[in-house]
């Protein structure tokens, strides 16, 4: 079997990693020479809509993935006229523009923060009564590791907030003064079976996530279920999707999905019985879907920016390391270690051990 894969970051590589054990074969295509996964499969270098690259990656791909969602959605379409792709082009679709997004959910009744579509400087101002202080400005699209946002806190800041867009198109939302954030991952397959692994609950700083931590058995786990079932359905999505949301009041609200495996899911690979990324390799090939059950509690913190010394995450005997192989940038997800443990209070002291690393390299 050959998986090709759009993108050659580190969730192709680690999707390549899973897809080992059961003698699945990869081409990547990135436009990166660089590109981390590109010593585990063949690397189709050049640009994402290169025609040349595109046939050859339809002929020899027995099914196409991404594991980057602001590849031009007609390159999915083109693929999938002449290869099987999942998820389909149509979730890639929705999920690449936040305003599309947002209407989605909304047709499906998955509740979202007050927004509306901004694309110029009027109708930013003429938006921000209903939407009311503070607020977040987007651009619709290309958006990652919270790029392209602004916060609104006053009138003051909207010709600033504006300008950076340079003219992008953009949604303003409601800033959700959130309880918890948290995400769920779910992997459906071809015959539309669903399954769901634990919440994650996430920390981010900065707009970049920091830490994710498992939470089986969290109060919110029925009611996460119900929309990403909901969304899955609609999109008749076939692999991992992880749909993030905010927590206020006992409520969640949804904020984005991404339609693809998700760093709010590593701590799968060591914490729950089959990873994210072998579910989703096993969803698009059409295998049976593995066990999501969490193995103990677990948590994964991110090295943002700078690599950790290997030497003093592994002198953390519960600690396993995931170095990607990217060069050191500022602002960069360049590494990340999982811990696990048997009770929530082991596990808060092995994240602080890792947290104090992790911001010993953090240059953001
Ligand atoms: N409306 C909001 N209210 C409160 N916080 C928000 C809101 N929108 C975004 N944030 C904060 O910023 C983070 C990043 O935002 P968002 O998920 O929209 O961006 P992104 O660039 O797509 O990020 P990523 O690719 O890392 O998921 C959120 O996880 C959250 O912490
Ligand atoms: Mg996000």
């Amino acid at each position: 079997m050959i998986v090709g894969v759009l993108g050659a970051g580190q969730l192709a590589r680690m999707i390549a990693l899973a897809g080992y054990p059961l003698g699945v074969d990869f081409i990547f295509l990135d436009p990166s020479a660089d590109a981390c996964a590109n010593t585990l499969g063949e690397h189709l270098l050049g640009d994402y809509n290169d025609p040349r690259l595109l046939a050859e990656l339809a002929e020899r791909a027995d099914v196409v993935t991404y594991e980057f969602e602001n590849v031009p959605a007609d390159v999915a379409e083109f693929l999938a006229a002449h290869t099987q792709v999942h998820p389909s082009p149509n979730a890639l679709a929705v999920a690449q523009d936040r305003l599309v997004e947002k209407a989605f959910f909304h047709d499906l009744d998955i509740p979202t923060p007050a927004y509306a579509a901004v694309d110029s400087f009027e109708s930013l101002e003429q938006a921000m009564p209903a939407i009311g202080w503070p607020a977040i400005l987007k651009s619709r699209t290309q958006g990652y590791d919270g790029k392209g946002q602004s916060v609104l806190k006053s009138a003051d800041d909207l010709k600033a907030a504006w300008e950076l867009l340079e003219g992008a198109p953009a949604v303003v939302e409601a800033f959700v003064p959130f309880d918890r954030e948290v995400s769920i991952i779910a992997v459906r397959n071809v015959s539309g079976s669903i399954v769901f692994y634990p919440l994650s609950e996430n920390l981010h700083r900065g707009g970049i996530l920091r830490v994710s931590e498992s939470r089986e058995g969290d109060a919110m786990q029925t009611q996460a279920e119900a929309y990403v079932s909901r969304l899955m359905e609609a999109l008749d999505y076939v692999g991992v999707l992880a749909l993030e949301l905010f927590e206020i009041e006992g409520k969640l609200i949804a904020n984005e999905f991404a339609p693809r495996v998700h760093n709010s899911g590593h701590w799968t690979i060591e914490g729950a019985e089959t990873s994210q990324f072998e579910n989703h390799l096993r969803a698009i090939l059409d295998l049976p879907l593995g066990a999501t059950a969490a193995v103990g509690k677990s948590a994964m913190v991110n090295f943002i920016g700078n690599l950790p010394s290997t030497k003093e995450v592994l002198g953390i005997p519960q600690a396993h390391l995931h170095l990607y192989k990217k060069s050191p940038r500022k602002g960069r997800k360049v590494a990340h270690a999982t811990v696990r443990a048997d009770n929530s209070e082991k596990l808060s002291g092995l994240i602080k051990a890792l947290t104090t690393l992790a911001d010993q390299v953090d240059d953001s």
